[in-house]
């Protein structure tokens, strides 16, 4: 059995190597470095693959959320609602724009941003909700647009666990993850579903006039050469990662599918075992794209557990392991302990699996059995 791998980027190269070397040989071969065709080339294919009107490349996911927030126009004092339970570069970037991060409760079979919290926390000082398409699997999206509607709300969506994923609204319509909120961010760290060999990043929006702001922040505040009109940050995708990325977008698809049956493998497995909650998802639309397969243990020690699985060499992690309101950073006297039952209890209880689009059969029957091995004890 090839040694498991929490993210298995050197035998996903290994099928796409001649593509890549041949793409990053030409800008060598060119020097076009920064700005070369491959990021405009890739900035048309994702727009296309997303059904998104403008993507506008930049140097990294945190980046993408920072300067989205900036193109709205987003003042300090300005409250803005993110999840509890995510990376902390959403509730970072908030915070680094002077507006007042409001954390919320997630749902706990999904662990994405509960609706009802989000309405809940909503106040006159309310501009924008941050809806995190967590571990794969798109927010409640059809929900979160209504709700900022009725309070004039701007929604930014962080794609950069979720890209490729579907929404079904209620009338049938399919919209991409990213491509449903005023503005969307988006990660190309390696790791991610979709990922460069650096850093990376994308902001997508379907409203040109905001992507007209957002080209001129990520460009120093210019709309012409030297003129500095405002405040902007020096945030590029490089060429040769845009080369990277135009072999890998045909291929997300069919990465995302490896995912998915990877996730349904793990979980025809590990399914009705009491100490085991198993992902929730529909097979029937895509609105999963498994960037972790992370499961609940309940009433088990689940810290041994992944000691366990470590010392068979199975990676495995804790995808988060500290609600965000705990985070020392992030303390504020206006978060209460009773708002956040379930991110609380998710922090003790969550654990990621091996999840790339190269895990083969020997390596997932290996994990689930020595999962239910230990579970057994
Ligand atoms: C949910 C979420 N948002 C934002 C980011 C930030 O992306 P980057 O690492 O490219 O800055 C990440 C990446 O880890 C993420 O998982």
């Amino acid at each position: 059995m090839r040694k498991i791998q929490m993210v298995d980027l050197k035998s996903q190269y290994e099928g796409i190597k001649d593509a890549v070397n041949v793409g990053i040989q030409e800008i060598l071969e060119n020097s076009t470095y920064i700005n070369g065709p491959e990021v405009h080339r890739f900035q048309a294919n994702l727009e296309q693959y997303l059904g998104v009107k403008n993507v506008i490349p930049c140097a990294n996911g945190t980046d993408a959320l920072q300067i989205a927030m900036m193109a709205l126009g987003l003042k300090p004092g300005d409250e803005v609602i993110t999840a509890d339970f995510t990376f902390a570069a959403t509730v970072e970037v908030i915070a680094l724009l002077q507006l007042t991060p409001v954390l919320v409760d997630v749902d706990p079979a999904t662990f994405n941003i509960s609706v009802e919290a989000i309405r809940k926390a909503i106040t006159p000082k309310t501009k924008a909700i941050v809806p995190v398409h967590l571990f794969g699997q798109v927010a409640p999206m059809e929900e979160i647009m209504n709700l900022a509607k009725e309070h004039g709300l701007y929604v930014i969506e962080d794609d950069a666990q979720g890209i490729g994923a579907d929404y079904t609204f209620s009338d049938g319509t399919v919209k991409k993850a990213g491509s449903i909120g005023h503005v969307a961010a988006t990660s190309f760290f390696p790791s991610k579903n979709l990922g460069c060999y650096g850093d990376g990043g994308a902001i997508f929006t379907n409203d040109d006039e905001l992507a007209h702001t957002i080209r001129g922040i990520v460009n120093h505040g210019m709309y012409e050469r030297y003129h500095h009109d405002v405040v902007g940050v020096n945030s590029r995708l490089d060429s040769i990662q845009a080369a990277v990325l135009n072999v890998k977008l045909p291929k997300l698809d069919a990465y995302n599918v490896a995912r998915k049956n990877a996730a349904k493998k793990y979980s025809s497995a590990l399914a009705n075992h009491s100490n085991i909650i198993t992902p929730v998802f529909s097979e029937v639309e895509n609105s999963h794209v498994f960037h972790q397969y992370t499961l609940r243990i309940v009433d088990a020690d689940r810290n041994a557990l992944m000691q366990h699985l470590q010392s068979l060499e199975i990676p495995c992690a804790i995808y988060y392991p500290i609600p965000l309101h705990k985070q020392k950073a992030y303390i504020d006297v206006r978060y209460k302990e009773e708002d956040f039952p379930i991110t609380n209890q998710l922090v003790e209880e969550v654990l990621s699996l091996p999840m790339h689009s190269e895990l083969d059969d020997d390596q997932i029957e290996f994990i689930t059995s020595s999962i239910l091995a230990f579970l057994k004890k």
